[in-house]
């Protein structure tokens, strides 16, 4: 394990740069599996967390065997490993988690494929970690598949979870910032509104605020589950849903940073792109999508200008084009992952 000099972020393992046996023997074996979500590589190399969108996402971020990539969001890996099998010996892949336990998880993987190394740190720190791993000429393919894993979900302890009592805690990163119980119980009535306003589109903010307000001390997620479910009216239009995954995906929202963390992580991840490079990024509720969207925007169109002026990308601002338009699950990744109900991924070619 190689500590770097930043305090912010830390290599957690970080392989030479260099086609050993052992990345060959890791490709070969992975190679032999097809990329499916139902089974073969992705489940068999990660059983906790099933990858979304991983046929779209590998078709449309490699288009050359080899360069460098970047999976900023790496969880258990479903995703990078499949992007490792499409990729040459003399590849680099870095990945990126902010949750020490995905970053555990990923030195198994490290230890493995000589041309893997990982890092804990958050993709709003992309440009120090790849100066750190030597990059220079920009990357290939970044993935961003933000928002929570499955195991993140599934571990009570980790207080994502309104199914089931834990503590109250819903950080990726338990060694930064307040938890959620810390937050809940100090923070003012209109600040948690506005935060279950804004986050959650909650209509019932101001209620919920009031009764956490109320109740506090708050300690575990049943306690915070119970106080939504008695200021949520069931009506038809939440019949399907648990009345409190709107407060506390808000929740989770803010203690994360996720809105400030998404805005940063596009800016350098693009950033980091080489001409030619694509940034694919995955976004499971429409808050998060609708900004990517923006920024996708924004990089791809010209602003207006008289029509038929000879002027090149580069004068006209555009830094990018569009690749397709946004993607969904089809009905066959539907049918064994409904966690890919909500993804949306869209897809970006930096252009100069
Ligand atoms: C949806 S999961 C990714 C799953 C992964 N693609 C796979 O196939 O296993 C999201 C992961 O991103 C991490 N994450 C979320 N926001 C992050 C950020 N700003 N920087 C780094 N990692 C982040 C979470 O800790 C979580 O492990």
């Amino acid at each position: 394990m190689r500590a770097f000099t930043q305090p912010s972020f830390v290599a957690a393992c970080q392989a030479p740069w260099t086609g050993s046996n052992s990345a060959v023997e890791f490709t070969q074996e992975i190679k032999s599996e097809e990329v499916d979500f139902g089974g073969g590589a992705a489940k068999a190399a990660s059983e906790e967390h099933i990858p979304v969108l991983l046929r779209e996402v590998v078709h449309s971020l490699i288009q050359a065997d080899s360069g460098v990539y970047v999976d900023g969001t790496y969880g258990r890996g479903g995703h990078c490993r499949s992007m490792l099998a499409r990729l040459a010996p003399d590849a680099k892949m870095i990945g990126l988690d902010r949750d020490p336990e995905a970053v555990a998880a990923a030195q198994v993987l490290a230890q493995a494929d000589s041309r893997f190394s990982i890092f804990h740190a958050r993709f709003s720190q992309l440009a120090d970690v790849l100066e750190q791993a030597g990059v220079v000429g920009g990357a290939q393919g970044i993935l961003l598949d933000i928002g929570v894993s499955s195991p993140q979900i599934d571990d009570a302890s980790r207080g994502f979870s309104f199914n089931a009592d834990g503590p109250l805690d819903m950080r990726m990163d338990p060694t930064q910032g307040l938890s959620a119980a810390e937050w809940l119980n100090t923070a003012v009535e209109e600040d948690i509104a506005k935060v279950l306003f804004v986050h959650g589109e909650e209509r019932n903010s101001r209620h919920i605020a009031k009764n956490i307000v109320a109740a506090r001390p708050l300690s575990t997620t049943l306690q915070l589950a119970d106080i939504v479910e008695a200021c949520v009216p069931r009506n038809r239009n939440n019949m399907g849903k648990h009345p409190a995954t709107k407060t506390f995906q808000a929740i989770r929202i803010f203690i994360n940073a996720e809105d400030q963390e998404l805005r940063a992580g596009l800016e350098h991840a693009f950033a980091a792109l080489a001409i030619g490079g694509r940034l694919a990024v995955i976004s499971f509720h429409s808050l998060e999508d609708r900004q990517v969207k923006h920024v996708f925007r924004g990089l791809s169109r010209p602003p207006s200008m008289p029509r038929r002026l000879p002027v090149r990308h580069s004068d006209q601002g555009i830094s990018a084009r569009l690749i397709g338009k946004s993607i969904k699950a089809q009905s066959d990744e539907l049918a064994t992952n409904p966690r890919a109900r909500s993804a949306t991924l869209r897809v970006i070619e930096r252009i100069c």
